[in-house]
């Protein structure tokens, strides 16, 4: 067991790139954290890429692997302050073309992943009394975006289940928090599974290609990782937060915040009118 001190032991998932490597490599700068990010391709024991960050293997779709990283952390430290659930990718395609297994694979990393994680940590921070859990959810959890159908259905679970588990733990000290990203420049983009039916005459395909370049477009466009960083650390500082935070480009959050204010159909017909699906 090392000495970490006053260290805060923050687990960040998916810090191999994108959000999660911003979150960790920005914590990590900070005197007060020291961070595990997980990667697939990382080892146990880990590899300290700084003083205060290590990157341990972890495959959120493994029970086995979850528990056995979460077990040597804790291991380690005897504590976890902070998990930063980051690990995610996106399929994109026509609802009606995507087949089950595919719509599977989806959840089983950004939902199932998430909830993986959490059943291992949990105990640990009930245990302790106080800890945080956030999770990187995105706008696409607030709104059905067109040809991502099934990576708005993950996040819109990931958020369902935030807000529950938010409440069940609060008597233990725990803080459950969503932040919801705009487009954020990162290997997103290019890691994102296209579906489309092999069939040429898809009804789908026009639609698919002009929406699909313009979400492209938008994230090889869009904001710094570095932005979610930052706003990661003002959460971990606070002692109250939100249930949720957005964060990006201002169009796509103002948009959001109008669901609810404004009737479904006007958010429909931006929706329709920006990704050109008429
Ligand atoms: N980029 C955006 O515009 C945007 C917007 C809103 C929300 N988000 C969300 O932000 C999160 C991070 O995405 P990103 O943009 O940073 O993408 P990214 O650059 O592609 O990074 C994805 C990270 O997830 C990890 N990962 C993927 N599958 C995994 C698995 N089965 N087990 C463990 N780790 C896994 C990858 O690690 P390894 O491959 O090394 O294992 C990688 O570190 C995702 O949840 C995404 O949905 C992104």
């Amino acid at each position: 067991m090392k000495d970490y001190g006053d260290k805060k032991i923050v687990l960040i998932t998916g810090a191999s790139s994108g959000i999660g490597k911003s979150c960790a490599e920005y914590l990590a700068q900070k005197k007060d954290f020291h961070i595990f990010g997980t990667s697939r391709k990382a080892s146990i024991p880990p590899i300290k890429t700084s003083d205060n960050l290590e990157m341990i293997k972890m495959d959120v779709n493994n029970d086995a692997s979850v528990e056995e990283a979460i077990n040597y952390i804790f291991k380690e430290t005897k504590r976890i302050d902070i998990l930063v659930n980051a690990a995610g990718f996106g399929i994109s395609g026509p609802i009606e073309e995507t087949s089950i297994e595919k719509a599977k694979e989806q959840f089983e990393t950004n939902f199932f992943g998430i909830h993986r994680v959490c059943r291992k940590v949990l105990p640990i921070l009930r245990k302790q009394k106080t800890g945080y859990i956030i999770s990187i959810s995105s706008i696409g959890g607030l709104l059905g975006l067109p040809f991502q159908g099934f990576y708005s259905a993950s996040k819109f679970a990931v958020e369902g289940y935030s807000e529950a588990l938010r409440i069940e733990t609060r008597p233990f000290g725990i803080h459950v928090v969503l932040i919801e990203p705009g487009d954020t420049k990162t290997s997103f983009t290019d890691r994102r599974e296209k579906i489309i039916s092999t069939d040429k005459d898809s009804p789908y395909k026009e639609y698919f290609e002009k929406t699909i370049k313009i979400v492209e477009n938008d994230e090889r466009n869009g904001a710094s990782p570095e932005e979610v960083a930052k706003l990661l650390e003002r959460i971990i500082n606070s002692p109250h937060p939100k249930t949720r935070y957005k964060v990006g480009p201002t169009s796509q959050k103002f948009v959001a915040s109008l669901k609810g204010k404004i009737p479904d159909r006007s958010i429909e017909w931006i929706l329709r009118k920006y990704y050109k699906v008429y």
